[in-house]
């Protein structure tokens, strides 16, 4: 079966799904995005992916597409057409298409697509059982890493930079040797006395809506949780290390640049949280 996007105003096959070579997206990387899981039908955190979307655009200066309700009701029917149950659904709004000038054109309209592939998120689960390993790599992003914007060169290259080194996913860390967030993931550690600790949100990383929703179920578990930077010599010499994010959920870490985490395999506060929070996705 082909798939349907939703491309500003029609439901297209995916394979005539197309936008304009001069949508500011395409040439400025201009526009943001979001990233939304679906389990079983149900979508996770939607209202909260689309507060966030509401707030990048804002941040940006792009207009709303439309309201909230609208847009939920093409979520649904981008779902009902592709005919998923676990599966990612993706939303991107740029500026819209003008002639090309680095300057904001007046009276654009902005550009949506929407669409969403099947996703197994049950691999997700199973590989939480083993965690993953992770490479650190120079944060050289720009100053406002809150923004979930297009532009995602720097990510693309430590993520491809990481996969070289025989790992699953790029540990940014910043010129003062603090991780800052993982190239698509946000981090975590346990230190010695059981400590959850996170780095608070600021311009310098996305502040994930999966660590919204993990803080939530630890603050209910009654973990001790602190959100300060931590170094990335802190991170290797961790009881325990785990990323979030909606498509690795949470995810135990067990190597960092070749160094056993722990004893080498998911920590049990790790395991607890993503145990917690699969209860949570499942629900
Ligand atoms: N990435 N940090 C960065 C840089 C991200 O791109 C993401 C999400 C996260 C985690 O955010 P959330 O919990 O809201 O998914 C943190 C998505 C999944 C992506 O780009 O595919």
């Amino acid at each position: 079966m082909s798939r349907t996007a939703y491309v500003n105003g029609a439901y297209v096959p995916m394979n005539t799904a197309f936008v304009h070579i001069e949508d500011r997206g395409y040439q400025f990387a201009d526009g943001v995005y979001e990233v939304v899981s679906i389990r079983r039908g149900k979508l996770i955190d939607e209202e909260a992916h689309l507060t966030r979307l509401k707030r990048s655009l804002d941040e940006l200066r792009i207009d709303v597409p439309m309201s909230q309700a609208a847009l939920k009701l093409i979520f649904r029917e981008v779902i009902r057409r592709n005919r998923v149950s676990d599966a990612l659904l993706y939303i991107q709004v740029t500026r819209g298409v003008a002639k090309r000038d680095h300057a904001f054109p007046k009276n654009i309209v902005p550009s949506l697509v929407i669409t969403c592939r099947r996703f197994d998120f049950d691999a997700v689960k199973k590989r939480s059982k083993t965690g993953i390993k992770v490479s650190s790599q120079p944060d050289n992003r720009w100053g406002r890493c809150d923004i979930k914007s297009i532009s995602l060169l720097p990510n693309c290259l430590a993520k491809q930079a990481a996969k070289e080194a025989g790992a699953f996913e790029a540990l940014f860390v910043d010129t003062a040797g603090h991780v800052t967030e993982g190239s698509s993931t946000n981090m975590w550690m346990v230190d010695a006395s059981g400590m959850l600790i996170t780095r608070p949100t600021s311009d310098n990383i996305l502040p994930g809506i999966t660590r919204a929703s993990l803080m939530k179920i630890a603050t209910e578990l009654q973990m001790p949780i602190e959100e300060r930077p931590f170094s990335l010599e802190e991170a290797k010499a961790a009881k325990e290390l785990f990323l979030t994010s909606s498509t690795s959920c949470a995810m135990p870490v067990v190597e960092l640049d070749g160094k056993a985490i722990g004893n080498g395999s998911p920590g049990t506060v790790a395991q607890r949280l993503a145990e917690a929070y699969w209860a949570f996705m499942d629900a």
